[in-house]
């Protein structure tokens, strides 16, 4: 489709696969190996020449469903990489304001302040040193080594590129995460994608959700950066390093429970799942791991039956993070991610309590088509946010900073428990908006002056 011609029903609801990047549709594979690249722009030429051949190796999302087809190279540009490529200023004005201003700007909206802020970020998030972020993923380790070797011949003979960050993520037990639950298993359905939904119970969603230049939840398109070829098929990328203090984790849990039994129900009390990834509606008093391991049940459930959260507590991680049919504030439907996270760092070993020192977590990364809708709605009202209906006074409390008064209820008859105290779990090492254009896009911007 171009700016001059009217956009068809077509246009507007069958997604061009093979024009959009693997990153932004493709589920992460599991078990997987990768890395995520920054890179810096000094001189626009060797950027222009980057893209270009970026744009011949990146993987489309044509293959989205083949199995064999599981490596992916993807690239995303932050506003500050936009600008070095030599993007026109009409068109960077039309880009969304928050990706604009960029990550560590939005600090206050998304509450990253105190241990959380810009200010203690690792060098160069947040700063404007962020032009170009890639994503490798894999399922082995040779697949990851072959896509890490393709990087490298795009950057080779480029002086003018810096390589100023690296951070290798990989599924260090049986896909689990680095506090010992299976995660990346709730995703949205998608309309015309080809991925079936992962819960029967809910309706897909349309593509102008997650990818700009179609029609979305609301009935319109989201706004898409100008000309339409460098904004059709592109979606925003939310990247955040996100440290997980295991140790304090752990210690809080025992301190809390008095048998091993208890601490692992708080836990699964805590993320709405339990360590296998078998749901607590699904499976309120144990884990159920053949339920867990189960795609087609894993994720086949509502809480509507469940109000008062007695099962699953209202204000658990995966409830806030996706309140499903429970009401909340905000219409559930339009504040949903596509989640791309990985899980880096070194597991703490079984059973250990102290603080080894290792720096682990999630580098999460979340893929949509409006970030003030989307992402920002989610970190700031879902998580943050203390008047979250059913959870009056908390936070989420595995993801939020908290202080010395924040607890968690859970929910019981005849009388429910509160947990007070709560230490904060986790803690954003920096991050940043990014654009991850569609690959006629990518090729628009190796040379934006045609
Ligand atoms: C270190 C930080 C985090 C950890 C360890 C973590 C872990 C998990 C786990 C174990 C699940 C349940 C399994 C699944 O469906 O994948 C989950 C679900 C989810 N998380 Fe997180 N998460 C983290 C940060 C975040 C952040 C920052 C967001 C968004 C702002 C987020 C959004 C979600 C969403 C949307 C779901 C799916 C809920 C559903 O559809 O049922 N998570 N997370």
């Amino acid at each position: 489709m171009t700016s001059t011609t009217a956009p068809t029903s077509a246009d507007l609801t069958a997604l061009e696969l093979d024009d959009i990047q693997a990153g932004t549709l493709r589920p992460r594979p599991d078990p997987y190996a990768g890395a995520y690249l920054v890179l810096r722009i000094d001189d626009r030429r060797d950027g222009q020449e980057l893209v270009r051949r970026l744009a011949e190796v990146v993987s489309s999302a044509a293959d989205v469903l083949d199995p064999l087809a599981q490596a992916s190279l993807s690239a995303a540009f932050s506003f500050a990489g936009l600008r070095a490529l030599g993007v026109p200023q009409d068109s960077l004005d039309t880009f969304a304001p928050e990706f604009q201003q960029g990550m560590a700007a939005r600090a206050d909206k998304l509450g990253d302040v105190d241990r959380n802020a810009p200010a203690h970020w690792e060098h160069p998030l947040g700063s404007s040193d962020v032009h170009v972020v890639l994503t490798l993923l894999a399922p082995d380790v040779a697949r990851f080594e072959a896509t890490r070797a393709t990087a490298r011949t795009a950057l080779d003979k480029l002086p003018g590129i810096g390589r100023v960050w690296r951070q290798d993520v990989y599924s260090p037990f049986d896909g689990r995460n680095s506090f010992g639950f299976h995660d990346g298993i709730s995703q949205p359905g998608i309309e015309s994608s080809g991925l079936p939904g992962r819960n029967p119970h809910e309706a897909l969603l349309k593509p102008g959700e997650f990818v700009l230049g179609y029609l979305n939840e609301t009935g319109d398109v989201s706004p898409t950066p100008q000309p339409e070829v460098l904004g059709r098929n592109g979606s925003y990328l939310v990247f955040r390093k996100l440290y997980t203090d295991v140790a304090a984790f752990r210690r809080y849990l025992h301190e809390q429970a008095t048998s091993p039994a208890e601490e692992e129900l708080l836990a699964a009390k805590l993320f709405g799942r339990w360590p296998s990834g078998a749901p607590l509606i699904l499976a309120p008093d144990h884990d159920k791991p053949e339920l867990g391991a189960d795609p087609d049940r894993n994720n086949a459930f509502l809480y509507g039956d469940d109000p008062q959260g007695l099962m699953c507590p209202v204000s658990s991680h995966a409830r806030r993070m996706n309140p499903r049919d429970a009401a909340v504030t905000g219409e559930v439907r339009l504040h949903r991610l596509l989640r791309r996270g990985a899980t880096y760092g070194p597991p703490l070993p079984e059973g250990v309590l102290d603080d080894d020192g290792a720096d682990r977590g999630l580098l999460f990364a979340a893929v949509n088509a409006n970030l003030a809708r989307q992402y920002e709605f989610v970190q700031a009202q879902w998580a943050n946010d203390g008047k979250f209906i059913g959870a009056p006074d908390e936070h989420d409390p595995l993801i939020a900073a908290h202080d010395e008064h924040d607890q968690f209820t859970l929910p019981r008859k005849p009388i429910r428990r509160r947990l007070r105290g709560l230490p904060t779990f986790v803690v954003n090492r920096g991050g940043e908006y990014c654009f991850q254009p569609g690959i006629r896009a990518l090729r628009w911007l190796g040379d934006p002056d045609t």
